[in-house]
């Protein structure tokens, strides 16, 4: 009889950019102030790319490390999915650009667009072919400029978001640990509360609505904040309950980093210490869908994640969008 097979993570790596934008910074862009960032998103400073460095500029070197640590070279790996909301395109994927920039051909390519919860959408799928059989390797990656598509006059948004881009290699194993299950889900009647109003083919650009700029992120906050606080819950609460185990039994969340208030408030739901949830909002704000592997990979690297124990990944973001992944290291 055929053994089960696993799916993996045997590698994570990340990337930030060096450039620093701090509230302070933001001060002298729009009126707003150093504390009422922290108080109300805890958000000390942000990554801003250069001009010139585009997402899969960040996927490529985040890409770069996670398949070091897995011992894999790019040619082995054989679906790369790209979690963005960014793409250096619209066509092609930011997926087929970061294939050629790892020097390889003959691999499955796609992107997948759940803003925030992309990378646990790209795990997802990762999870599901590896399981089925198809594929081995795949190299997962959640990366954003967000810079590029943030209106730096609109003081609701633009002291949130930063840019940066993280990975994971997952592989096929035979060993009775790695994603044991990931759950996903969305509500799109709620798109208008986070979304681009221009800029695809409903309304293309033109230079009325680029004037009014409306090319960048709308998102009415606490409208948004809400719903994630409920959703994030319910994603971790379900791959959990699922696993027949309980949240006392997680050793390590590491949420989507959107507002230190929602990351707060979803420990308290979970009944867990702050002990046990990653946390870097401080120094990178939201960086969408690059968020929960930046905070994974830094967790691991800090030495939080101990092999045999549990790790619960929890997202939400614009669509609406939410989803989880439970993991056995
Ligand atoms: N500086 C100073 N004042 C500000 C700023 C600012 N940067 N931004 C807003 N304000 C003002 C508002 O104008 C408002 O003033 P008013 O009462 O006079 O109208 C007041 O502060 C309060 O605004 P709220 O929006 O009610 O503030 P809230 O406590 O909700 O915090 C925030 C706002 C931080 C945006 C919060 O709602 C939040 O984090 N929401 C969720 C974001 C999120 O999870 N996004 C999901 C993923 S993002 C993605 O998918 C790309």
């Amino acid at each position: 009889m055929n053994k089960k097979i696993y799916p993996y993570i045997t590698g994570t790596g990340s990337f930030t950019p060096p450039k620093i934008l701090t509230n302070f910074d933001l001060e002298k862009i729009v009126e707003t102030s150093n504390e009422w960032i922290i108080s109300r998103s805890g958000i000390k400073e942000r990554r801003i790319v250069e001009d010139g460095t585009v997402s899969s500029d960040m996927a490529f070197e985040a890409s770069k490390i996670a398949l070091k640590e897995a011992g894999l070279e790019p040619g082995q790996i054989d679906l790369i999915v790209v979690g963005t909301v960014t793409p250096d395109y619209l066509l092609p994927s930011t997926a087929c650009i970061l294939q050629d920039k790892l020097k390889i051909k003959n691999t499955a390519v796609m992107d997948v667009v759940a803003a925030c919860s992309g990378f646990i959408y790209g795990l997802s799928v990762a999870s599901a072919f590896i399981i089925s059989g198809q594929f081995k390797s795949v190299l997962v990656i959640g990366v954003e400029t967000l810079s590029k598509i943030t209106n730096w006059s609109d003081r609701n948004t633009c002291v949130l978001f930063g840019d940066g881009a993280g990975a994971a290699v997952v592989q096929a194993t035979t060993e009775e640990k790695g994603i044991l299950g990931t759950f996903l889900s969305g509500d799109g009647s709620l798109a208008n509360l986070l979304h681009i109003p221009v800029g695809g083919t409903k309304v293309p650009l033109t230079k009325e609505n680029v004037d009014l700029k409306q090319q960048y992120i709308q998102m009415a906050g606490s409208e948004v904040f809400k719903s994630a606080v409920r959703a994030m819950e319910d994603a971790a609460i379900h791959v959990i309950q699922k696993a027949g185990l309980s949240p006392e039994e997680i050793d390590l969340v590491v949420p989507h980093q959107a507002n230190i208030r929602i990351i707060e408030a979803l420990a308290k739901r979970l009944k867990l210490p702050m002990e046990k949830v990653y946390v870097n909002i401080d120094r990178f704000g939201n960086t969408s869908s690059a968020s929960v592997p930046i905070a994974l990979d830094e967790a691991r690297k800090k030495g939080l994640i101990q092999e045999g124990s549990r790790t619960v990944l929890v997202a939400f973001g614009g669509g609406f969008t939410w989803g989880s992944a439970l993991i056995k290291w």
